[in-house]
C-alpha cells in the first residue's frame, strides 16, 4: 500500500490572457490590500494593461510540474506573487481544470483559497456548514458531531442565522476557515487567507493547522511569510514563473526562495518588473539608498540618516495630488518589520505630471544589521491602487553604532533598534 495522497504528474495550466473588456486576473494578496483601500473595490475601473494590450495571448501559468505528496506532510508553496501557487491549489482543489498533465488525488480535500470560494452567499453560516460538510462527503450526524467547535472556533453564534452575504470579510474567512479545518478532510489546503483575518486569528489557525497535521493529515499551506512556512511545513515546494524550482525540506525550501528572490531584486530595474500588481497608471521605475549627502549607498548602518528614493513614471500625464506612497520593510524571513507611508505623517504627496522621485528621510536608521527587503506600494488616496511590487528592492544593513555604545542589539532576536531610558527607584 502506497502512502501517497497527491501524485502530480507534467501538470501544466494556459490562461489566455488580454481580452479588451474583461477585468485583469487579481491575486488573492491584490484583491485583499484593494479591499483595504475601498471595500468597494470592483467599483474602479482598470486601467492601462488592458488597454495597452489589445490582443488575445496565451500564457502558462504552470509549466511541466511533477511531485508527490505523502500522508501527514506538511507542504509549504511559496513563490514571488504570479508564480502560480494558487493556481496549482485550485488545481489540487479540482476549482479548476489542468491544461496538461495529471493528477491523482487519494483522500478527501478541504481547501480554503480566495476568500468565499465554497461559500453560497444567500444561505445562512448554519446552512452553509451543513453544505459544506455534505460537499466533503460527511452525512448530518458527523457534521453535527464538529458543528459547536466550528461555530465557536469561528466566533459567528450570533450571525449563525444571517445569510453570510452580510459577514464581514473577517467572519467570512474565519467560518471558511473553521469549516476547513474542523471537518476532518484527509487533506486540508490553505491559501494565505490568514492574512485578513486578526493576529489572534490567525495564529489560532496556525495552531489548527498544526493539530491537523499532527493527526497525521496532509496539510498544503500557501504563504508568503517565511518563518509560518518554516515553522508549520515539513517540505517545502518553491514555484517559480510556473516551474517547480526546489521541492525539498521547509528550511532548504525557504532559503533557495529567499537568495533567488535577493539576486532578482538586485538585478532589474523596477520599471522592467512583471511581478507586480495596481492599475499601472502610475509606476515605480526605480529604487535606491541615498545616504545624506544623497549619493547612493548599497550597505547601510544602524542609526545613520538616509534618503529611499523611487523613481515614478506618471502615465496620466497630469500632475495628481493625494498619492500615498509606503515602503514597507520585511526581515530576511518575510516578517514585516517597518512601514514608512506618507499619510501616517499628513504628507501625501503631489506628484508630476511625467516623472521624477520620490524622497523618503529617515534619520537615525532603527533597523539592526541584517538583510531586508522593500515592498513598494503607491495609491490614489483609498481611490485606487496605481502599483504595488513586492520584493522591490533589498539592502543590507552591517554595523553602525545605533546606540551610541558601540552595542550593535541583537540582531538575530530583534530588528528594530530604539533607545530606551532605564530608571530604578
Ligand atoms: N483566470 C486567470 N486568467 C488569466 N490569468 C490568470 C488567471 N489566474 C491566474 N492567472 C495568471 O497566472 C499567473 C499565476 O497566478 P497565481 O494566482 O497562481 O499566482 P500566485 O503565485 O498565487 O500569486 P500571489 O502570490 O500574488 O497570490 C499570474 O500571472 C496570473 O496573472
Ligand atoms: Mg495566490
Amino acid at each position: 500500500m502506497s502512502d501517497t495522497v497527491i501524485r502530480v504528474e507534467n501538470l501544466g495550466k494556459k490562461y489566455i490572457i488580454g481580452h479588451q473588456k474583461q477585468q485583469p486576473y487579481k491575486t488573492l494578496r491584490s484583491a485583499i490590500a484593494e479591499g483595504v483601500y475601498s471595500l468597494k473595490g470592483k467599483l474602479f475601473k482598470p486601467f492601462g494593461k488592458s488597454i495597452a494590450n489589445p490582443h488575445q495571448e496565451e500564457f502558462w501559468a504552470l509549466k511541466d510540474v511533477s511531485f508527490e505528496i505523502k500522508r501527514g506532510d506538511r507542504v509549504g508553496i511559496i513563490g514571488r506573487n504570479g508564480a502560480g501557487k494558487s493556481t496549482l491549489l485550485k488545481i489540487l482543489s479540482r476549482i479548476t481544470e489542468p491544461t496538461t498533465g495529471q493528477i491523482y488525488i487519494n483522500g478527501r480535500v478541504a481547501s480554503l483559497l480566495e476568500v468565499g470560494t465554497g461559500f453560497h452567499g444567500e444561505l445562512t453560516g448554519r446552512e452553509n456548514i451543513f453544505l459544506n460538510g455534505a460537499i466533503l462527503g460527511m452525512n448530518k450526524v458527523e457534521i453535527r458531531k464538529n458543528f459547536d467547535e466550528i461555530v465557536a472556533f469561528a466566533e459567528v453564534e450570533k450571525f449563525l442565522d444571517t445569510p453570510v452575504k452580510f459577514y464581514s470579510s473577517g467572519m467570512y474567512v474565519r467560518l471558511a476557515f473553521a469549516v476547513a479545518a474542523h471537518l476532518e478532510p484527509e487533506i486540508l489546503i490553505v491559501d494565505e487567507v490568514l492574512a485578513v483575518g486578526d493576529a489572534q486569528f490567525q495564529k489560532k489557525c496556525l495552531g489548527k493547522m498544526g493539530d491537523v497535521a499532527r493527526e497525521g493529515r496532509t496539510v498544503l499551506f500557501v504563504s508568503h511569510n517565511m518563518t509560518t512556512v518554516e515553522s508549520l511545513c515539513s517540505r517545502g515546494i518553491v514555484l517559480e514563473s510556473g516551474n517547480l524550482y526546489k521541492d525539498s525540506t521547509a528550511s532548504e525550501a525557504v532559503k533557495v526562495y529567499l537568495e533567488k528572490s535577493y539576486e532578482l531584486g538586485q538585478q532589474l530595474a523596477l520599471i522592467h518588473r512583471k511581478d507586480r500588481t495596481g492599475n499601472g497608471r502610475v509606476r515605480a521605475a526605480s529604487f535606491r539608498i541615498l545616504n545624506e549627502l544623497k549619493l547612493e549607498e548599497k550597505t547601510l548602518q544602524s542609526g545613520k540618516d538616509y534618503y529611499f528614493e523611487i523613481g515614478y513614471v506618471n502615465y496620466i500625464r497630469t500632475k495628481i495630488s493625494d498619492v500615498v506612497v509606503s515602503l514597507d520593510f520585511f526581515d530576511e524571513k518575510g516578517n514585516r518589520v517597518l512601514l514608512l507611508r506618507t499619510n501616517f505623517t499628513n504628507h501625501n504627496l503631489e506628484i508630476n505630471a511625467e516623472q521624477g522621485h520620490i524622497l523618503c528621510g529617515v534619520k537615525n536608521l532603527p533597523l539592526a544589521s541584517g538583510l531586508y527587503r522593500f515592498s513598494i506600494y503607491i495609491t490614489h488616496g483609498d481611490k485606487e491602487t496605481f502599483d504595488w511590487i513586492e520584493d522591490a528592492a533589498s539592502a543590507i544593513v552591517d554595523g553602525g553604532d545605533f546606540f551610541g555604545t558601540g552595542s550593535p542589539g541583537i540582531p538575530t532576536h530583534c530588528k528594530i533598534l530604539v533607545k530606551a531610558d532605564w530608571y530604578a527607584t
